[in-house]
């Protein structure tokens, strides 16, 4: 009885002390944005996440992807995701899957070699300063990546640039992230850039949301 009384506060505190640490990460990004260090992506993507909180596939089935397709992917992190989707692309198309960070470029570029993966070309890239010509992208994703990006309403406007017509960008997000934004902030983000809410998926904890381009401002 006494044991289980202390592991209750054990785990009590444990939680407290979580939560603070969280307010506090929140705070500070809140005020401070700067890429996360490569190592801690490769932390993110853990098993934990994929089997329970973001799976690869579903998140992937909800793209609308097809052969052929051409994807920009910003903040790639392992590549656990890119490689799904670049799975659903083949024979022909392609992933881009760009970071500002030469070390997240230079792991994902090793993996792809050592896996074999035909269709995945990572790239230092800036979502502020897309390289990208205007309307030659099918599908852009980013995941747990937009809201650490100083300036994520340019970014959007960036791949709005460089969308097709037809073309759909897909934004998911997870509550673990210090810079978890709520579905309203990126609603506004995508408004403000001229997107317009195509589909929805998930609840308040992890959720994806995907955006087709508005009419055209000029
Ligand atoms: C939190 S990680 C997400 C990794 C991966 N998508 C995941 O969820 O596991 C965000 C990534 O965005 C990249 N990033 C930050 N600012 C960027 C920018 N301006 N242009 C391109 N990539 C950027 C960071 O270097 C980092 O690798």
């Amino acid at each position: 009885m006494v044991w289980q009384l202390f592991l209750s506060w054990v785990l009590i505190g444990f939680l407290l002390i979580l939560f603070f640490v969280c307010i506090v990460l929140r705070v500070i990004r809140h005020y401070y944005k700067f890429p996360i260090p490569s190592f801690l992506t490769e932390a993110i993507d853990n098993p934990i996440r994929r089997r329970f909180l973001q799976k690869p596939m579903v998140l992937a089935d909800r793209i609308g992807l097809k052969p052929g397709m051409i994807v920009v992917e910003i903040g790639p992190g392992k590549g656990s995701y890119t490689k799904v989707i670049a799975e659903r692309v083949l024979p022909d198309g392609k992933v881009y899957a760009i970071d500002i960070q030469e070390a997240v470029i230079a792991r994902l570029k090793k993996r792809v070699t050592e896996e074999g993966i035909p269709n995945i070309i990572p790239q230092i890239d800036n979502a502020h300063r897309l390289s990208f010509a205007d309307m030659s992208v099918d599908r852009v994703f980013a995941l747990a990546c937009l809201p650490e990006i100083p300036e994520p309403v340019k970014v959007l406007r960036e791949v709005y640039r460089i969308l097709k017509p037809d073309g759909l960008v897909s934004l998911a997000e997870f509550a673990p992230d210090p810079d978890y934004p709520l579905r309203r902030t990126v609603k506004r983000w995508a408004t403000d850039a001229g997107l317009e809410l195509h589909s929805e998926y998930g609840n308040w904890f992890s959720y994806q949301l995907n955006f087709k381009k508005g009419p055209s401002e000029t």
